[in-house]
């Protein structure tokens, strides 16, 4: 018998639950012997039950004793806010595991070995690559302990981000500045220097395209030494500021994934995209290209600590989209660390020859899932 059906049922649902967050989104579908759906769950986020322990809620007692669990992310083996998944499915008689991808979590991995030394059968690694993809940016923050960092910038075709005089609003148009919004709302967090504070005063919000906030913001933080004047528009946020008053980013973004942010998007300007550049931060890259051109010094992106040709930073394109007249050019650095494929652009796309390269995630290592 392959679980593959099964298990796809529970991957459509893991995407019922929210794409932001600390912890991943997973589902679960509970089987009887003979392969018949006897409930179905999934994770709704931080301090709600697991999928595991949503679908079991489903039964009465006693009524999954001997029933195949089929779920997305190996199920936990630890204490958060809620209890280890391992015990909830071994206490309900559960007779056989089947899951998608490994947690690579410190605390919450392990749970396989728990549930065979339980006597429980556990089949892993059904659907793994999709699921892998489903939950790129999570794994990549999982494995790296820190968050899974999207640097967006919006240049003229010649590489500049603003003409010689420092003026930019607008260089792309109105789709262009909808997709950012978009990309924001799928961000815990907004990432900008004090450079962009002090020069634009930017709110920082997500936004629909009639200016009304969107139902999930993003935490704005701002990273630099300099003080932020007190009526910034960024403190009129939803969200409370969070300042990262250091230039040492490897700091600052452990300290976003100690918070909770698991995907970032940094927001310029040209200063602190290129720190992220040099410093290796980058896991993905949103380049918004408008035909246009500035000339001049106001370069997108500065020094990146690459001094000669050898020392270049290759980026493998991920995907073109059109937006009205500007480009959204998707691309990661190589290699690469994770492609978040279920956060596909919704526009016109542009197929991208990759020279029959894997665009798919370097295999998951380490994370964390927390209840
Ligand atoms: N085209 C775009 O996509 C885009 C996006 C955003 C902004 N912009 C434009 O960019 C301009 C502002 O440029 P900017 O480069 O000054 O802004 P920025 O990159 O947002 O801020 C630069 C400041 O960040 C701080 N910082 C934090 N970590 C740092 C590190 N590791 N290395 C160096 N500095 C660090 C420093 O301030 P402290 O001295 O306070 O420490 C630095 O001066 C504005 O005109 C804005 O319109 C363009």
């Amino acid at each position: 018998m392959t679980w593959d059906a099964a298990m796809r049922t529970a991957l459509e649902l893991a995407a019922n639950g929210p794409a932001t967050g600390v912890n991943p989104r997973v589902g679960c579908v509970l089987l009887d012997a003979e392969g018949g759906i006897l409930a179905e769950g999934w994770h709704r986020g931080v301090g709600t039950p697991h999928a595991e322990v949503d679908a079991l809620s489903k039964l009465p007692e006693g009524g999954a004793r001997g029933a195949t669990a089929v779920v997305t992310l190996e199920p936990c083996n630890h204490w958060g806010h809620t209890g280890p998944c391992s015990e909830a499915l071994i206490a309900a008689g559960v007779s056989r595991v089947v899951y998608g991808t490994d947690d690579p979590g410190h605390h919450s991995g392990g749970g396989a070995e728990r549930l065979r030394e339980a006597g429980v059968e556990v089949v892993a690694g059904v659907l793994r690559d999709e699921i892998d993809v489903f939950l790129g940016d999570w794994l990549t923050a999982a494995r790296l302990g820190r968050p899974y960092i999207v640097v967006k910038w919006a240049s003229s075709l010649d590489g500049r981000a603003a003409a010689a005089d420092g003026s930019s609003k607008w260089i792309t148009g109105a789709a262009a500045r909808q997709r950012v919004h978009e990309q924001r709302e799928a961000s815990d967090a907004i990432v900008v220097g004090t450079g962009t504070v002090l020069a634009d005063d930017p709110s920082l919000t997500a936004r629909g395209d009639a200016g009304e906030l969107m139902g999930t913001q993003p935490t704005p933080v701002v990273i630099g030494t300099r003080a932020v004047p007190k009526d910034a528009a960024v403190f009129s946020h939803p969200n409370p500021v969070v300042f990262e008053g250091t230039h040492d980013l490897h700091e600052a973004v452990a300290d976003l994934h100690q918070r909770g942010f698991r995907r970032v998007y940094v927001e310029g300007g040209p200063t602190l995209a290129s720190a992220f550049i040099a410093a290796g931060l980058v896991d993905e890259y949103a380049i918004y290209l408008a035909p246009t051109l500035l000339g001049g010094p106001r370069v997108a992106i500065g020094d990146v600590g690459v001094g000669s040709i050898g020392e270049q930073r290759r980026l493998r394109i991920l995907d073109i989209e059109r937006l009205g007249g500007d480009l959204l050019v998707r691309a990661v650095p190589i290699p690469a660390p994770a492609l978040r494929a279920d956060r596909a652009p919704a526009g016109e796309h542009v197929p991208v020859d990759v020279g029959g390269a894997d665009i798919f995630p370097a295999p998951p290592i380490p994370t964390g899932q927390e209840g």
